[in-house]
């Protein structure tokens, strides 16, 4: 690997405005080499999973002491962690025991480009699985890395109570690391007194940011200790799998060098800070301390840097050598032909006028009529809200692209709130943005500071309908949400 620096990525965005304060999201290597290339796909084995979505109380550490009442995937340890070999094939049997009539669920495997009938997404791509249903998934992830799954029905409510799990695709390596790990972030909306949940979603939360959890936590705990063996090379694997909270991730007292975004090799560069979004994930390397020394894995972007992670090097130490992490195999997402794209703009606000919401297709104005018009339709893409919170009433598409074709996106936050923005089925290649200073890296989940605009561009090579939308649940849920439809 290219020398190592820790240098900010400050200067050098060709695209900064002068005086633009920069997000400086991590350092480069100065002359990163090239990725090592993808493996061909092999034949894999077929891994059968049930999962039955169901309310287990549950005592996580971070609930103090308290059962609460979560809804989960499966019995035993939360959340379940799918780890298989690329080329594999997940055969997943998912039935619907939730507790409450009319409670529909399903499984989005989020950042997975699979088939489109696959991708769980109800009404949009397959039937809501009602009470007492059942519905089988079955596809190969043409991806290695770091993925998760989650509901994709009433998402405020059922992620808040936990129905999510972890999908790893191994086969990403070049040489091992000297270790494997898991540190799964997000918040709980719980009363840790009374040992309640609480409301899942506030207006307030659903018209400015979201509503944060009360409760922060790392692999279920309020700091999760990880033991390392010392001085080695450690493949952290880092998710937010928040509803609602952006980090900033840091490494305190060790080095650390980011390996993957989203799933996806980078050229390591050295981890500075990350900003964090709902959805993403981030495979880090860390240089695990000497015996008996810890080294904290923060979050800044909370008021007081907050530690998430104790990172102990335990055991003999590694001999000394300078800090050169493997690089993970390149991606299998196809390169964007930039000079033949197709540019498209995305403006991602709130809904100036509600008299605005147009509707074309007349069996959704039924549905629009007889269903949705309790929601709020309160957060909008290009002045389009998406018709009531769940996906029973489909608008039509927000663009339709051709299978195969380069398109450009510009990526535009009309707002002064930060929205994650998600596209299923594709990554996108981020090329640039206005106030953060990014490597390129491909990305599903595309952070947008207030007023920022990001520059993305991505091959539409997966034909079907694929949700289009803010990873922030509330603004998902109110409005800010659409769907892509290839052919
Ligand atoms: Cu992770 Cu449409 O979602
Ligand atoms: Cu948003």
């Amino acid at each position: 690997m290219a020398h190592f620096t820790r240098r900010r990525l400050l200067a050098g965005a060709g695209c900064v405005a002068a005086g633009v304060v920069l997000a400086a999201r991590g350092g480069r290597a100065k002359s990163a080499a090239p990725l090592e290339p993808a493996l061909p796909i092999p034949a894999g084995r077929s891994v059968p999973l049930r999962f039955t979505a169901a309310e287990r109380p549950t005592a996580l550490p971070c609930f103090g002491g308290h059962s609460l009442p979560m809804w989960t995937f499966s019995e035993g340890t939360w959340p379940p962690v799918v780890r298989i070999a690329l080329g594999d094939r997940l055969d997943v049997t998912l039935e619907n025991r939730l507790p409450r009539a009319d409670e529909h669920t399903s499984i989005h495997w989020h950042g997975i480009r699979l088939p489109n009938a696959e991708d769980g997404v109800p009404y949009l791509v397959q039937p809501p699985v009602e009470p007492g249903g059942r519905f089988d998934y079955s596809f190969v992830p043409p991806d290695t890395g770091t993925f998760w799954f989650h509901t994709h029905c009433n998402t405020v409510e059922q992620l808040g109570r936990g129905l999510m799990g972890i999908l790893i695709v191994e086969g990403d390596t070049t040489a091992p690391y000297d270790a494997d790990e898991i540190v799964l972030l997000r918040d709980w909306r719980v009363d840790r007194s009374a040992g309640a949940f609480l409301d899942f979603t506030t207006k307030r939360g659903v018209h400015r940011a979201g509503t944060y959890g009360t409760v922060r936590s790392a692999n279920g705990m309020d700091r999760a200790p990880l033991s390392l063996p010392a001085g080695g090379d450690c493949r952290l694997r880092v998710l937010n799998c928040d509803p609602t909270r952006v980090m900033e991730i840091a490494v305190e007292g060790a080095e650390a060098a980011v390996i993957a975004v989203d799933g996806i090799a980078v050229p390591p560069f050295a981890l500075d800070s990350w900003l964090f979004p709902p959805a993403a994930r981030v495979d880090l390397v860390v240089r695990a301390p000497p015996p008996g020394r810890t080294a904290r894995l923060v979050d800044r972007r909370a008021e007081e840097p907050l530690v998430l992670a104790d990172l102990s090097g335990v055991g003999a130490p590694r001999p000394a050598r300078p800090f050169e992490p493997a690089p993970l195999r390149a991606g299998r997402i196809a390169e964007p032909d930039l000079g033949a794209a197709e540019t498209l703009p995305f403006v991602f606000a709130s809904r100036a006028d509600p008299a605005a919401l147009q509707i074309d297709d007349p069996l959704a104005k039924i549905a629009l009529g007889s269903l949705c018009r309790a929601s709020e339709e309160f957060w909008s893409i290009n002045g389009e809200s998406w018709p009531g919170r769940d996906h029973s009433s489909l608008p039509p598409p927000i663009a339709r692209l051709s299978l195969g074709r380069t398109y450009r996106f510009t990526l535009k936050n009309g707002s002064q709130i930060v929205h994650p923005i998600h596209i299923h089925g594709h990554s996108f290649k981020v090329l640039g943005a206005d106030l953060q200073a990014l490597p390129v890296h491909h990305a599903d989940t595309v952070l947008l500071l207030p007023g920022e605009t990001v520059d993305v561009a991505f091959v539409a090579d997966n034909p079907g309908k694929w949700m289009f939308h803010c990873h922030v649940i509330e603004h998902q849920e109110a409005g800010m949400m659409s769907y892509l439809e290839v052919t």
